[in-house]
């Protein structure tokens, strides 16, 4: 070793040795240094928006009523072979969207990408084939998939879904689309449903063939991952976001041109559902959704408008007759969908056809000194116990920037508590338009308001 770089070397290692110790302090400091970062493709949901969130949450729950689903819930970490059999390991979700959880008794578990799987690992472990059919579920909550952060696609993000378990017939098709739509059609949003059926095990593999061969006349014009998967799975190259494919798709084969005679019924009868329901559907021959448990029915649902680019679509579903065998239950036709609620709140946001209600206050509760704050507090919870809407401000101390407050919610009466009302057990009650104020005893001041604002 030259002589030189020696030198440097055993120089480091003598900085490194007298490098004064850090006091407890220097280390506290450093440890809080930095504030820690909201990770990449998360979002902090913030008390501006949960109100956004709780109408659509509303809606949702309210339709699943009207339409007779159940609600379910299941956790957001599963075993990761639920989603590698039932969404395939050469989809794009499988190979390189999943989150894995480190486990210390060593089972592999992920955070659910999806809720489908979810739902029919449930209804096989929970014996709901027993129940009477079809079983209809809905859900709320957090999917997890790694993808590349982008407006409206994150990494952690909400659905909101419907299911039907144990029915093969295509009204149910038919009336989770209607279900889909409606939504929309409630939150005054737009919408165009794109339709496709991908056909059984019977049918498949002869399409499959067809595909195979149109795409080997155009491989050298594929992206390089379409060309990998074409013989295993062809489905996914009409399923490819890159630019270079988006050509290639229009000149594909049509599945509906190669199904099967029951496959056909099938589709012909869902879509002569949705004429009867006046539903406005288009057929899209290369929509085949990104996950491998479907069959037949397939659909997405678009803002009218912004239908290219698949990116953008504010949820999708179609039917998954073989996923419980896949997941070792009994065979189980089932079909359902799911909408991206980030997505769906967006747009509502982005129309504002749709109003939030403001929080409607008739009473306003205001204290001045430490014992008046303790009696303010009494009353606001009496009033409060007895259904009056009624707001306060324990950290105010003045009785005008109190007043202030009340005058902006707009309350009818403003109720103040002094220190000598504190002693005379009383109350001021303040009529909040023509300023006239009148005292009462504490203990009268809930029915007096209740006859006030005509709720005895
Ligand atoms: P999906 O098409 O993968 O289907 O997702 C449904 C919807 O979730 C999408 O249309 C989109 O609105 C939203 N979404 C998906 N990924 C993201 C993301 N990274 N960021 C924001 N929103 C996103 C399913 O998940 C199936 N389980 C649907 C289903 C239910 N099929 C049958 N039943």
């Amino acid at each position: 070793m030259p002589k030189n770089i020696k030198v440097k070397y055993i120089s480091k290692i003598a900085h490194k040795v007298h490098e004064p110790a850090r006091t407890p302090e220097e280390t506290q400091a450093k440890k809080f240094a930095r504030t820690p970062q909201l990770p990449r493709g998360m979002k902090d949901l913030l008390p501006y928006e949960t109100p956004w969130w709780d109408l659509l949450y509303g809606r949702v729950a309210s339709l699943a009523r009207s339409y007779g689903f159940d609600k379910i819930e299941t956790p957001v970490v599963e075993e990761t072979a639920l989603f590698v059999r039932s969404i395939g390991k050469d989809t794009d979700i499988v190979e390189k969207e999943m989150y894995p959880i480190a486990d210390a008794e060593g089972e592999k578990l992920v955070l659910r990408p999806e809720n489908t799987a979810s739902i029919v690992r449930a209804y096989i472990n929970h014996g709901m084939l027993n129940l009477p059919q079809p079983v209809k579920l809905w859900y709320w909550g957090p999917m997890f998939r790694h993808e590349r952060p982008q407006s409206g696609r994150y990494r952690q993000f909400h659905q909101l879904g419907f299911e039907i378990l144990g029915d093969e017939s295509p009204i149910v098709d038919a009336e989770l689309i209607l279900i889909a739509y409606n939504l929309f059609k409630n939150l005054e949003i737009s919408v165009s449903i794109q339709i496709n059926s991908i056909g059984c095990v019977q049918c498949r593999p002869a399409y499959h063939q067809s595909l195979i061969a149109y795409y080997r006349t155009v491989r050298h014009e594929m992206c390089e991952q379409c060309r990998k998967r074409l013989q295993k799975n062809p489905l996914r190259a009409l399923d490819c976001k890159e630019p270079q494919c988006q050509p290639l798709k229009k000149e594909a084969p049509h599945f509906v041109d190669y199904l099967c005679e029951p496959c056909k019924e099938h589709f012909m009868s869902v879509l002569e559902y949705l004429d009867e329901l006046g539903l406005p559907y288009f057929l899209n021959h290369s929509l085949v959704r990104g996950l491998d448990y479907y069959n037949r029915t397939v659909f997405e649902l678009y803002v009218s408008g912004e239908e290219e680019g698949s990116q953008s679509a504010l949820g999708g579903g179609g039917r998954y007759d073989g996923l419980s065998e896949i997941l070792g239950g009994r065979p189980t036709p089932a079909c359902g969908f799911a909408q991206g609620c980030e997505r769906v709140i967006a747009k509502i946001k982005e129309i504002g056809s749709v109003k939030l209600s403001e929080p409607v206050f008739h009473v306003f509760v205001a204290q001045l000194g430490n014992q008046a704050k303790s009696k303010a507090l009494k009353l606001f919870e009496n009033l409060r116990a007895a259904d009056i809407n009624v707001a306060h401000n324990l950290s105010k101390n003045g009785l005008r920037p109190q007043l202030e407050i009340a005058n902006k919610l707009g309350v009818r009466y403003s109720l103040v508590i002094g220190q000598k009302e504190v002693q005379d057990e009383t109350i001021i009650i303040r009529d909040m338009e023509s300023g006239v104020q009148e005292i009462i005893g504490f203990n009268k001041a809930v029915s007096d308001l209740k006859k006030k604002l005509g709720l005895s």
